[in-house]
């Protein structure tokens, strides 16, 4: 960031509310955060994930799928940000997401990779994987065990017998995890050139959690420097604790094979900031 941008940036934020309940009564929708061009803008300009992590994501994926062989299917693709990396290194992926204007730009990236648009709970292509991915926190999408449990029914009927099931969810249970996911304060997510030439965006955030609903809402604040009008987006997220999700797993019909903490693969153990977990059927 330059200096002058800096400072704009530094003014904006202090004029920010600090907490939810001072956000109350501004308008709540979900059109930006979803919207491919400003997604991929908002990720590559973000604070919260150091481009060191991005890199070792990237490799542990690409280490799963060296692993399995292909087709690969990741579900949640996105605008397509690991699909195509994949592809990229000549392997058949195919990605499925329900957001259209996600794909839009998926599409516009890459055509090696197959884009479909679909849900996760209720997904049929006439195809078997050898690898179905579930990456970075997707898997807090589905917010109710009836959901969890239609998406687990469909990777089951899409994996090769001898396939694998790889997810990736936060695993909450670290002081860090919980510190973070109870800050309501406003903290500064991404900025980044607004896509239509507007200026600059300042995103910044206030998160809350419902320990025994496990549901973690996080609230995004969307500002163009120099004015006035700010824009709030609410994401409603379900998240899944680790024995909690093993189970979910083995009632399911999966087998963990293994279960990793971080991307350099260390084991999963307490403190562990993810939960990357190989299964079979
Ligand atoms: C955090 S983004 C992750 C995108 C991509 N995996 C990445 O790493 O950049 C989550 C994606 O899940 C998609 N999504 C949410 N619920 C879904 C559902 N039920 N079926 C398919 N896609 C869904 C959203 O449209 C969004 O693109």
């Amino acid at each position: 960031m330059n200096r002058e941008l800096e400072t704009q940036t530094a003014l904006t934020i202090e004029k920010l509310p600090i907490s939810l309940e001072e956000n109350s009564g501004k308008t709540v929708n979900t059109v930006i955060h979803y919207d491919g061009r400003h997604y991929d803008l908002i990720y590559e300009n973000v604070y919260i994930m150091p481009p060191e992590l991005k890199k070792q994501e990237i490799l542990f994926w690409y280490d799963q799928a060296i692993q399995c062989g292909d087709p690969v299917l990741e579900l949640c693709c996105g605008t397509g940000r690991i699909a195509i990396k994949l592809a990229e290194k000549g392997l058949q992926v195919t990605g499925i997401d329900s957001a259209q204007s996600m794909l839009v730009e998926a599409r516009k990236k890459s055509t090696q990779v197959e884009w479909l648009e679909a849900d996760v709970r209720k997904f049929n292509i006439d195809k078997k994987f050898s690898l179905i991915i579930f990456p970075i926190n997707s898997i807090w999408h589905l917010s109710s065990l009836e959901a969890l449990e239609s998406c687990f029914a469909c990777v089951k009927k899409h994996l090769k017998p001898d396939g694998k099931f790889v997810i990736d969810a936060l695993n909450p249970c670290t002081q860090e995890s919980i510190e973070i996911l109870c800050d309501r304060r406003s903290n500064l997510y991404s900025v980044y050139p607004d896509p239509d030439g507007k200026g600059t965006v300042v995103v910044t955030y206030s998160n809350e959690f419902d320990f025994t609903q496990q549901i973690y809402k996080q609230k995004l604040f969307f500002k163009l420097i120099g004015q006035e009008k700010e824009t709030v987006e609410e994401m409603t997220y379900r998240l899944y604790f680790p024995q909690e999700l093993d189970a979910l797993l083995k009632y399911n019909g999966f087998t963990i094979e293994s279960k990793f903490g971080s991307y350099a693969r260390t084991p999963f153990a307490s403190g562990s900031p993810q939960q990357l977990i190989v299964c079979r059927l």
